[in-house]
């Protein structure tokens, strides 16, 4: 049986965790929580934790924990789909039960065979049509073979408002399915008409081969009207997981050992057509994680592709960190100015375009070209930004060889600056292996001590962790929105100087994007336990689980979090932040010979003070 989302909001928002779980968990009230003998694991004093007003359950000692369907599934070692059953048993909540499990891949099987109709419907247009001329004139002048058109199986929607209308009538379409798959739509008076019309079409393929989606060209660039249409998204069809062209590289990507990402249909379409078939796109979206993992089980090496434009030069950006994150190993193909992968490809062939694969050049170097051609080498504060930019990225990387490999590149290019981007990048580390629990000061230690080591003489300027971090973050993990909005509309994620701290409120970040916004969702997309263990002693409000916590006197002070105290721990954050970058540049000024360098963080510092009076002057007057 099928579920909707909707009918599981309703089912979560109903149920009540403590009410739930205590029906199999004996509980007392600890503070704002509820504590008891996790039936998880094996203990005498009780660690396992219920949270009234986050609905959720944690165990501090085995680490299970999430929501109030999950905590069934563990209990009772039951599916999802049986865990919401029987809670809205309890409620009393009626699910429709007219849809068998097996008539849900029914369904979903009705809408590929909507889109199975459609393309062949579009691609027999194409080749048959004599209204199609201009289509096959246009696919010729563009140089895609017949052939090619057949493997990718692209089609022409016809002029006209209900050409396909009228075959999926003939042919018994479920109407309503279609306009879900967004082949047809209705107007204001409830008629159907064709989404895709005067379009060339391209199927969009799953990773297996089945019809999910379709974008849809225009024959001649206007304006008024979009480029490209693409399918929204729909039960068969989720754009954040979907890569296109990859159902038909997937096998060259796997022997080669590496992916060419490139940003459209037909940048991917003329390169499999000229030979480079380890192509994919990631078409219509800027490159997501979901794309990303999905990738990664054919290949870690990446080359990205954009168009020489900004905003392909922006996205390329974007997409190199994600893909850092997810330990890619990434280069970065530049084409010359105008060109994008396709009219390079049909002006030059596949030779040349190869010897551009050849001279791929690693993220950082690509990062510090982009750099300098924003002139950011030129202004010396600004230099000292895009050092740190350059730096962080370059942290992204586990690979201590590696790593360094890259640094020597860098440094390089920056003579002077050497020195000052080893210190650099020995501090944006230092920062990465801080870890969050408790043995925090030893990992601090630790890895201090590697970093004098190979330090030698050089100056090292810590970025120094800021107290307000972790306050902050626990209100992001507190749910209220007002707060949150505030908080991130004043502090970038990236300006968490803890990484997991950072990881979590880009967690927030991300989850608060979405429509459906619960902490409890959130912590169940936390992978790391200790980390999740971290976010539930914050959001649970007990620092001072121990051992002992059983015998904690626990004296239950619930204060709500007031949108002032929020103003209040940003503002310090704010001038924590100003004074360790004065700290910082006072350092680096005391270590380093570079007159240059002095001359440019003093004025830099000047402004910082101006800065921090100002900041400081409006916390007094609050
Ligand atoms: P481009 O505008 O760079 O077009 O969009 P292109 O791929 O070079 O297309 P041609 O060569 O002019 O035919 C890059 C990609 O962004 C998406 C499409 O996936 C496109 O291939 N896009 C672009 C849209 O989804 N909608 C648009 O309106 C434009
Ligand atoms: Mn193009």
């Amino acid at each position: 049986m099928r579920i909707t989302e909707n009918k599981i909001d309703e089912i979560r928002n109903a149920a009540d965790i403590v009410d739930i779980v205590g029906g199999y968990v004996q509980l007392r009230k600890r503070g704002k929580n509820f504590i008891g003998l996790c039936p998880f694991h094996q203990e005498k004093t009780p660690s396992f934790t219920v949270s009234d007003d986050k609905q959720i359950y944690h165990c501090f000692g085995c680490g299970n924990g999430g929501n109030v369907f999950k905590f069934l599934m563990e209990f009772k070692n039951i599916s999802f789909v049986e865990s919401v059953e029987e809670i809205a048993a309890h409620l009393g909540i009626k699910i429709q039960t007219e849809e068998s499990t097996g008539d849900q891949q029914n369904e979903l099987e009705v809408f590929y065979d909507i889109n199975v109709i459609a393309a062949r419907f579009f691609l027999e247009h194409l080749t048959k049509s004599a209204e199609a001329e201009e289509a096959r004139e246009y696919l010729k002048h563009r140089k895609i073979k017949p052939q090619t058109q057949r493997s990718f199986g692209i089609g022409f929607a016809p002029f006209g408002w209900d050409n396909f209308l009228n075959h999926a009538k003939q042919n018994k379409i479920d109407l309503v399915k279609a306009k879900q798959l967004g082949l047809i739509d209705t107007n204001e008076r409830g008629e159907y008409y064709d989404k895709f019309r005067a379009r060339i079409i391209f199927p969009i393929f799953s990773p297996n081969g089945r019809v999910i989606a379709f974008g849809g060209r225009v024959l001649q660039n206007a304006d008024n009207v979009a480029k490209y249409l693409n399918s929204p998204e729909s039960q068969i069809y989720f754009k954040r997981k979907s890569l296109y062209g990859l159902y038909h590289s997937k096998d060259e990507i796997r022997k080669l050992d590496r992916a060419i990402l490139v940003e459209g249909y037909m940048d991917l379409v003329s390169l499999y057509q000229a030979g480079v078939k380890n192509v994919v796109a990631s078409s219509g979206t800027s490159l997501t994680d979901e794309q990303i993992q999905l990738l990664s089980r054919f290949t870690k090496n990446i080359f990205v592709l954009f168009d020489s434009d900004s905003a392909g030069q922006k996205a390329a950006l974007r997409s190199i960190e994600l893909l850092l994150k997810q330990n890619f190993e990434v280069k970065v193909i530049t084409l010359p100015k105008g060109e994008d992968p396709d009219s390079f490809i049909n002006k030059f062939g596949k030779e040349q375009f190869d010897e551009e694969v050849t001279s791929a050049v690693n993220f950082l170097e690509y990062q510090t070209s982009q750099f300098e051609l924003q002139g950011m080498f030129e202004d010396p504060a600004e230099m000292t930004k895009a050092i740190r930019e350059l730096v962080r990225t370059l942290a992204l990387v586990n690979d201590e060889l590696k790593r360094n490999l890259l640094m020597k590149t860098i440094s390089k290019k920056f003579n002077l600056r050497e020195k000052l981007i080893e210190s650099e990048l020995n501090a944006a580390l230092l920062q990465n292996k801080t870890k969050v629990e408790t043995q925090a000061s030893k990992q601090f230690f630790r890895s201090e001590e590697s970093a004098a080591e190979s330090k030698l003489t050089l100056p090292v300027v810590h970025v120094n962790q800021n107290p307000n971090e972790k306050e902050l973050l626990r209100l992001l993990f507190s749910g209220d929105e007002k707060i949150i909005g505030y908080i991130f509309d004043n502090v970038a994620v990236e300006s968490f100087v803890n990484t997991n701290y950072m990881k979590l409120a880009e967690l927030v970040h991300d989850g608060w994007n979405e429509e459906k916004f619960s902490p409890a969702d959130l912590v169940e997309k936390i992978e790391s336990p200790e980390l999740k263990n971290f976010v539930m002693k914050l959001s649970l409000n007990d620092e001072a689980i121990s051992k002992k916590w059983d015998d904690l006197a626990f004296n239950g002070k619930v204060e709500k979090d007031t949108f002032e105290h929020a103003v209040e721990t940003v503002r310090s954050f704010q001038i924590f932040q100003i004074e360790d970058e004065i700290k910082r540049n006072n350092k680096i000024i005391s270590e380093s010979k570079d007159e240059l360098l002095h001359i440019e963080l003093l004025q830099r510092n000047r402004e910082l003070q101006d800065d921090r009076k100002a900041m400081l002057n409006l916390k007094a007057n609050n």
